[in-house]
């Protein structure tokens, strides 16, 4: 993987980036539509393509439990099985152990869980194992084992989930042979904490990851504790490297955090953001059901040029959800996933212009 900062804005931190992948170049700042077991949710592949998608995110956690990292290597690889050509990030496990698997125990050496799906068997992650995993799926861009503490936890319990998550990162790359074909990223975690995210930073900016990802956010804490956590964190990673911010794409999420630094962004939010009904509107959310589309000819967004916006009104998109046809949520997903591609595409333009 090779990254090449194209322009950095004279008016913020904003950064144009090129990151170029064995399958694909991606532009950036970039969103990362989420495809948690191998298919984002309610589109073929070509639609997630036509949106203007470059690399989805897929998750280790999930695929290790079903169908299994054995099968999908058989299958020759996550790209193959899923058929989709372009890149794919992995996510570790790390938060979605923490956040979804029954009974997880943290030990020095990793951590053990059960499984909610095969009647409880019993499961470990190492941050060795986790990397295997990753190379058997061969996604584009890996990520470590991590601790991502509840935005709740006392300062010296995230301290002391950030030590081990450190030492894990640390295991990890040495277990991860440097290659030309993936590329991984390390995770700066530190909570709400200053003083604990530069720690985090310093150490990681040690070893050689070839990205950095901001962990630890978009946990439910305060927009402004994001905000500055964001900000803070992307000032202390190094400029010629691409920075990610996990699990956070909220529009007005991105339209602050890209004049940070940030590169990357993924969330589930516009896929299931649509199955809840809800679309992105410049105004903010809004939900198709509200009785004042009933009869609105317009669509869903009057400047959006997705396929769903082209086509159809929101009175029918609302007879649909009504209904309860499937289509609705692929319409909604479409102009989601649309919406956010249009934005970072727009946030590119202005950065190579200066104009952010
Ligand atoms: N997704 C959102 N936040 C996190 C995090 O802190 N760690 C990992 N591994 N994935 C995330
Ligand atoms: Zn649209």
């Amino acid at each position: 993987m090779k990254f090449t900062l194209v322009h950095k804005s004279a008016r913020s931190g904003a950064r144009a980036g090129l990151l170029e992948t064995v399958h694909g170049a991606i532009e950036t700042p970039v969103f990362m539509p989420v495809g948690t077991l191998g298919a984002v949710k309610a589109l073929t592949p070509e639609l997630t393509a036509e949106q203007g998608a470059q690399i989805i995110l897929s998750n280790t956690y999930h695929l290790f439990l079903r169908p299994g990292a054995d099968l999908i290597a058989r299958a020759g690889g996550l790209h193959k099985f899923m058929h989709w050509d372009k890149p794919i990030l992995t996510d570790s496990g790390g938060f979605q152990v923490f956040s979804l698997a029954k009974l997880c125990k943290i030990t020095q050496d990793g951590v053990e869980f059960r499984s909610p799906f095969d009647g409880g068997v019993k499961h470990k992650f190492t941050p060795e194992l986790v990397v295997d995993i990753q190379r058997q799926l061969g996604s584009d861009i890996m990520m470590p084992l991590d601790v991502c503490s509840p935005h709740t936890a006392a300062k010296e319990k995230v301290a002391e989930d950030l030590r081990l998550t450190l030492d894990w990162e640390k295991r990890a790359l040495e277990h991860f042979a440097q290659n030309q074909v993936q590329a991984f990223f390390g995770i700066v975690q530190g909570g709400l904490h200053e003083d604990l995210r530069q720690e985090s930073a310093e150490y990681l900016r040690g070893l050689d990851f070839a990205g950095y990802a901001i962990g630890g956010v978009s946990v439910g804490e305060p927009e402004a504790d994001l905000y500055r956590v964001a900000q803070y964190t992307a000032a202390l990673l190094p400029p010629d490297k691409p920075r990610y911010l996990m699990g956070v794409g909220l529009p007005q999420n991105l339209q602050q955090c890209v004049p940070f630094g940030i590169d990357m962004f993924d969330a589930v939010l516009p896929t299931r953001l649509a199955r809840h009904n809800t679309f992105f509107a410049p105004d903010g959310l809004e939900n198709i059901l509200n009785a004042k589309s009933a009869a609105d000819f317009a669509p869903l967004v009057e400047t959006c040029d997705c396929y769903a916006c082209r086509h159809f009104s929101r009175a029918y998109i609302r007879h649909l959800a009504q209904a309860k046809e499937i289509l609705a949520i692929i319409l909604m997903t479409i102009h989601n996933i649309r919406y956010l591609v249009n934005l970072t595409r727009d946030l590119r333009r202005k950065i190579l212009n200066d104009e952010i």
